[in-house]
């Protein structure tokens, strides 16, 4: 089945929760890579090709998530959305309720942060999405004495990257939580359904 039930997952849900797993895992050290071949560069000692290649990677996988995430949200509202165990606490469904939409909206924020921070940047430098290397600006170039620098963004995007860190670590202890302790099920329906 493709559509959520009350009770369950349905087969695209369910797929954009994975290919979100497989994105984002790949996208934390590419964008640690890409750093550090960028400051190489600045330093003088870096490689041109690199920076591009990777930083053409980040971009596109950073608005990969973002086209995932509002596709992922479009399909959560046609849908009904699997109840939580009856067993659960008020706490423990609050406590999921705002870890879930922590992650949904820091999905949002980290794209957004990261296209600004290029934006905003008083260089040249390319913002790709595939093999295009002229994805509009979302914000204008920063000016002298303009607050919103690309460090700034850079700033942004590096924090919420913290918070999405300690969110997952709490949505995973749940997950394995859920499987191990309370034995309700949670992890299989977001698996097999
Ligand atoms: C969910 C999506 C994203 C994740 C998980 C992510 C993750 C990361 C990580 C781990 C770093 C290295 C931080 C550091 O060492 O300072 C980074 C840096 C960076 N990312 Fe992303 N990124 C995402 C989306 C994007 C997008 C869409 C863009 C641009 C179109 C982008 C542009 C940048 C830039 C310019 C930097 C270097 C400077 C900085 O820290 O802001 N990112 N990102
Ligand atoms: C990048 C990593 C991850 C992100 C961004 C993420 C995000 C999310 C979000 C936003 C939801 C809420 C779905 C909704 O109510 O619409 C969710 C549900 C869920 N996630 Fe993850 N997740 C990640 C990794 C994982 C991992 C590694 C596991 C397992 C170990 C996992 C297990 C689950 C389970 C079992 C649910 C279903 C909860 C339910 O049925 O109500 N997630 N995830």
């Amino acid at each position: 089945m493709w559509r959520n039930s009350a009770t369950g997952w349905g087969r695209l849900a369910r797929f954009f929760h994975w290919l979100m797993v497989l994105i984002i895992a790949v996208q934390f050290p590419l964008g640690l890579l890409m750093v550090e071949a960028y400051d190489a560069w600045l330093a003088g000692n870096g490689d041109t090709a690199l920076v591009m290649l990777l930083s053409r990677a980040h971009n596109t996988l950073g608005f990969l998530v973002l086209i995932v995430v509002l596709l992922r949200l479009g399909w959560r509202t046609a849908n009904p959305t699997p109840q939580l165990p009856a067993a659960l606490k008020a706490w423990q469904r609050l406590t999921a309720r705002t870890t879930h939409v922590a992650l949904y909206g820091l999905l949002i924020l980290l794209p957004l942060s990261g296209w600004s921070a290029l934006s905003a940047y008083d260089g040249e430098f390319p913002i790709f999405f595939f093999g295009w290397d002229d994805v509009p600006r979302l914000v204008p170039q920063a000016t002298p004495g303009s607050p919103f620098t690309s460090d700034l963004f850079g700033e942004i995007h590096e924090s919420a990257l913290w918070v999405l860190g300690t969110m997952l670590a709490m949505h995973v202890i749940a997950a394995v939580w859920h499987q191990f302790v309370l034995k309700d099920g949670i992890l299989a329906r977001m698996w097999r359904g």
